[in-house]
């Protein structure tokens, strides 16, 4: 019967409003307005039908009254609908609340494009107890979410402080090449593929290439996507990663770390400052607290030490002894345990890549750090790198790796070397670190990793 009498129900628009986006919309209250955007809520009762929509800028409250009810449009309508909505802003009533402070009362509206209900409906595809796997198929529908929305804004504040940072202390922004024929950080994690007959790879990282426009530019960064085959499934790795590379000259390795500890305190300060952003940290991450500076500094010695009188042992159950890796287990929970970021340093040159510079009292450890932080473990790796010609000639024979690919990174240390050293953050571990996020792959946009690289 509503439907019959739905059908003669037609709503005419003045045309008389002033088109907005919604973030703008408590700028205008007492005006009316149009704007577009997708149903996130309906909630249809007796006599007004609440709507909020959103629109990529905000979210707003939408009241529907009288013939804008009654209408088929309304009888049909579904959330993740394409709408078109005029009324007037007005102030949310006292006592209540809505985002922004304000509701539009709707006199004319019209779907778009109008999403499906029944069995194929938005709310029925996504659920909490939606199986991981299906979840993943289903990234696209999953980034309409609050949380998963909430993640991607904070990660471009994010980007946009680093570069800000980065732009403070005059370090130029360059794009390296993703498709290159050396690699990096060890021949395990390379993905290989064919180009022009030639062999080339995904690059692992884009140090080499900083490295190498430190004579013209001075320091430089770069956020570029690395890309890892790692073969384990494990809440920190992902197959491709923002890495956010930086490569500073003349520098000792207490500036490195200086450096790195002022950049991820000032990006916090940043994003703090913020109150949109703020307020995501704090509804996701409530117990998040700025790290204190300094960062511990606890050398790689010093940890097998903690490690061993805090029983945290390797993965078959024996002790650590010096010259281990510290396995990703045992590094989470002795940072958890001591609960604030640490920077662990000087790691041993059997453990690390062939560039890294050697300590000068204790040739076998070099000067490396890790910064570790609770829920994730290892955020950043970096290193003071080779200077002297013939050390980096015998780095690549001990890691067994061919010079002739390397002919124009060696050719830095022939035409002018200097002391240098860099880092590398992993955008999704900083991430998932401040938001709080179980894995990495909520921090990506649509993450990569073993077996998954669709959508
Ligand atoms: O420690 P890594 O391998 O260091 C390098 O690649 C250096 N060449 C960087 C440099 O000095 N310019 O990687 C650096 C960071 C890690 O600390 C981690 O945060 C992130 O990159 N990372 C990954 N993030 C997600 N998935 C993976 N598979 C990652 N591998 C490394």
């Amino acid at each position: 019967k509503r439907r019959e009498e739905a059908k003669g129900v037609g709503l005419v628009d003045s045309g008389d409003a002033t088109k907005s986006k919604i973030f703008a919309l408590p700028d205008l209250i007492g005006k009316r307005v149009q704007f577009q955007g997708w149903v996130h809520r309906y909630r249809p009762q007796k006599t007004n039908y609440f709507l909020v929509i959103r629109d990529g800028t905000g979210f707003v409250q939408c009241i529907l009254t009288g013939d804008c009810i009654r209408t088929t449009d309304a009888l049909d309508l579904t959330v993740e609908s394409t709408v078109e909505i005029s009324g007037k802003v007005e102030k949310v009533k006292e006592g209540q609340s809505a985002p922004g402070g304000i509701e539009v009362v709707v006199d004319y509206w019209k779907i778009i494009g109008l999403a499906p209900g029944g069995d194929d409906a938005f709310e029925g595809r996504l659920r909490i107890d939606t199986d991981p796997s299906i979840r993943a198929d289903l990234r696209h529908l999953e980034l309409r979410g609050e949380t998963a929305t909430s993640v991607m804004r904070v990660r471009a504040a994010l980007l946009r402080a680093f570069r800000d940072r980065f732009h403070a202390r005059r370090v130029i922004e360059v794009t390296p090449p993703c498709m290159v024929q050396t690699s990096v950080e060890g021949g395990s994690t390379l993905f290989e593929f064919d180009y022009y007959g030639a062999k080339a790879y995904l690059t692992q990282s884009s140090q080499l290439y900083l490295e190498t426009v430190l004579p013209s530019l001075g320091d430089v960064y770069c956020i570029q996507e690395s890309f890892r085959a790692e073969k384990s499934l494990t809440r920190r790795h992902l197959s491709e990663y923002t890495h956010l590379e930086a490569e500073l000259v003349f520098i000792k390795f207490k500036d490195l770390l200086d450096h790195i500890e002022g950049m991820i305190c000032e990006v916090v300060d940043v994003l703090l400052a913020d109150p949109s952003t703020a307020e995501i940290i704090h509804t996701l991450h409530p117990e998040f607290k700025p790290p204190q500076r300094p960062f511990m500094r606890l050398d790689y010695r010093d940890a097998i030490t903690y490690l061993n009188e805090h029983d945290i042992t390797k993965e078959d159950g024996t002790p650590h002894v010096i010259g281990d890796d510290i396995a990703e287990a045992a590094e989470r929970k002795m940072t958890d345990q001591i609960g604030r970021p640490i920077m662990l340093i000087h790691f041993p040159k059997i453990l690390k890549s062939f560039y890294m510079k050697a300590l000068s009292d204790a040739p076998e450890f070099t000067e490396s750090v890790d910064v570790l932080v609770p829920g994730v473990g290892e955020v950043v790796g970096g290193s003071m790198r080779i200077s002297d010609l013939e050390e980096l000639i015998a780095g690549y024979k001990r890691e067994g790796i061919p010079m002739e690919p390397y002919y124009w990174f060696t050719d830095q240390r022939k035409y002018g070397t200097t002391e240098h050293g860099g880092y590398g953050l992993g955008v999704e571990r900083f991430l998932a670190w401040l938001l709080k996020r179980y894995t990495v792959r909520e921090c990506s946009l649509y993450p990569r990793w073993m077996g998954r690289a669709t959508p």
